[in-house]
């Protein structure tokens, strides 16, 4: 039951950083825009891809998934502006850095949460989409100028 309980937490927050990595690919504008822009289509079709491997999952332990946005952005704890044009690219990058990093948080809790309940492909789970969390990490921090785990 707990581990249902965090598998629909954890979808509210892949929505949010979905909805969180749509508006960075929107609002941007000035140079780096045609690199940025076509680079987030990749981490869009992943949080696309985990969204539904997350619901499945959950459905598979017996759970019900949110399905609807008011349910998920009841349950999320990102939280996020709106969009504004007049934001650098720079900020942007620095604003989708933070959310990276609150939901690097929540991928190592899903690993602990399923190591305890025993469930190997929910480790899985949580392991893949925490790996690829860090490598985003790295390199925005890299494109910013900054260390690593900045
Ligand atoms: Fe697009």
């Amino acid at each position: 039951m707990k581990m249902n309980n965090f598998l629909n937490e954890l979808l509210a927050d892949l929505n949010q950083m979905l909805m969180l990595t749509y508006q960075v690919h929107w609002y941007m504008r000035g140079k780096g825009f045609l690199v940025y822009h076509p680079m987030l289509d990749s981490y869009i079709e992943e949080y696309q891809d985990d969204i539904d491997e997350v619901a499945e999952n959950l459905i598979m332990l017996g759970g019900a998934p949110f399905s609807t946005l008011e349910e998920m952005a009841k349950n999320t704890k990102l939280e996020i502006t709106a969009g504004d044009y007049g934001v650098t690219i720079e900020a942007q990058l620095e604003k989708l850095l933070a959310g990276l990093k609150y939901f690097q948080a929540k991928c190592q809790e899903g690993m602990e949460l399923a190591e305890e309940e025993n469930l190997v492909h929910i480790v899985d789970l949580c392991s893949d989409m925490l790996a690829s969390t860090n490598k985003h990490i790295w390199m925005l921090n890299a494109e910013l100028g900054k260390a690593p785990n900045a």
